[in-house]
């Protein structure tokens, strides 16, 4: 079957819902009502630290894993019960696990072969595999023969060559070296331009997220903290939590007490002071509020006379390139802003910057949530 026939039916056939999904192991929960849907063509990434069950879910859609409670659908159809190999997944994983002894073109028709597919076909579809990859001049080498991106990609091909309505991958890049890293990742996109299989995405690595993912499902502690796409995840985060999981280099999130001044609220703390307006947020009766402003969202008041912000003396400079990370501020109260390396201050000189008003979040200090107002338009 071509690609073109195989793909052109039905158009939900890839879709994947997920109501309730629940995992045990024991007495321990790991994985609290997932409710997600993933639409047929989408490339939906998980994203959370290490054990925030991004795997266990993955492993539960694959069928490598069984649900404690739930229901999971692919392509309409209920597949709690569906063995893996009748899902209709195809998954790659971070250690690519080839067959040492098999060569790269029957490592890539392993699977196939198992399922008696004729040989002609298997010939054909190789072909095409190898071509989409870059795979042609390696396929009578052994796994150790190739480097690691290389092996990956062969993981990947022997993935794609059973036509999969559904990609799974669990931190495919994470053995590989930096510039590996970067490449395979622009690879892999290029790859869901072509192909749009479904696809569900894990890593722990925020770059390969925000790049790679139509929407990105936030997770932690076996929970959704937030989904959405990328933007709406950076600018609109829903909690402190994300707000400081998501960005480079990471928001400040500095605690501030709160003065209601009739049509702004006052905030101030860290040797700054802070203007917000009532409007936007949610401010009525509280004391202390958690204050976060990205590190690019700071701007040198060069002539001190700008309302609102944070003055210190500077602690660190980290050179970067075209910028620089300004740390200053006391001790444990460091805040850092990032400018152009041309207008670095010098260490120890006294600065002051202020915050952008647009680009200031402002969640609760016990629970994290954010205290945007319901209906704030996205700037
Ligand atoms: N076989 C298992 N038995 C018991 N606990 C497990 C098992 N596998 C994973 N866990 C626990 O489930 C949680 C989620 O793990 P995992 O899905 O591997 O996280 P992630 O992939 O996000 O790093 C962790 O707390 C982990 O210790
Ligand atoms: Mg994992």
């Amino acid at each position: 079957m071509s690609r073109a026939a195989s793909s052109s039916h039905d158009k939900k056939m890839s879709a994947i819902s997920c109501h309730n999904i629940i995992k045990r192991y024991g007495d321990t929960q790991v994985v609290h009502a997932f409710d997600l849907d993933v639409a047929d063509n989408e490339f939906v990434v998980f994203l959370g630290p290490s054990g925030c069950g991004k795997s266990t879910i993955l492993r539960m859609l694959a069928g490598l894993e069984d649900i404690s409670g739930g229901d999971l659908h692919i392509g309409g159809r209920r597949v709690n019960d569906l063995p893996p190999q009748e899902r209709g997944i195809a998954m790659v994983f971070q250690n690519y696990a080839l067959y040492p002894h098999m060569t790269v073109r029957d490592n890539i028709a392993f699977g196939l072969k198992r399922l008696k597919v004729p040989k002609a076909e298997i010939d054909s579809r190789i072909k095409e595999v190898s071509d989409t990859l870059g795979l042609e001049r390696y396929l009578q080498r052994r796994p150790t023969e190739l480097s690691g991106g290389q092996q990956q990609r062969v993981a990947i091909a022997r993935a794609m060559i059973k036509t999969p309505k559904v990609f799974l991958f669990d931190e495919p890049l994470s053995n590989l070296d930096a510039k590996l890293r970067n490449h395979m990742r622009i690879e892999i996109a290029k790859l869901h331009q072509t192909l749009k299989t479904t696809t569900v995405y894990v890593t722990h690595d925020q770059h390969e997220a925000m790049t790679l993912a139509d929407r990105i499902v936030l997770l932690r502690d076996g929970r959704i903290e937030q989904v959405g796409s990328p933007k709406e995840i950076f600018e609109r985060p829903r909690s402190a939590f994300v707000a400081g999981f998501i960005g480079t280099p990471p928001m400040n999130l500095v605690e501030m007490s709160v003065k209601d001044a009739g049509s702004h609220f006052e905030l101030s703390g860290r040797g700054g002071v802070v203007h917000v307006n009532a409007r936007r947020f949610a401010l009525e009766g509280r004391e202390r509020v958690t204050l976060g402003i990205r590190p690019a969202h700071l701007q040198v008041d060069v002539n001190g006379g700008r309302d609102g912000g944070f003055s210190g003396e500077v602690q660190l400079i980290e050179y970067l390139g075209n910028e620089v990370l300004v740390s200053f501020g006391g001790d444990d109260n460091e805040i850092s802003a990032l400018m152009p390396s041309a207008q670095s201050p010098r260490l120890h000189e006294r600065v002051r910057f202020v915050a952008d008003p647009q680009q200031v979040h402002l969640f609760d200090v016990e629970t994290g949530a954010s205290l945007l107002r319901d209906g704030t338009p996205l700037h």
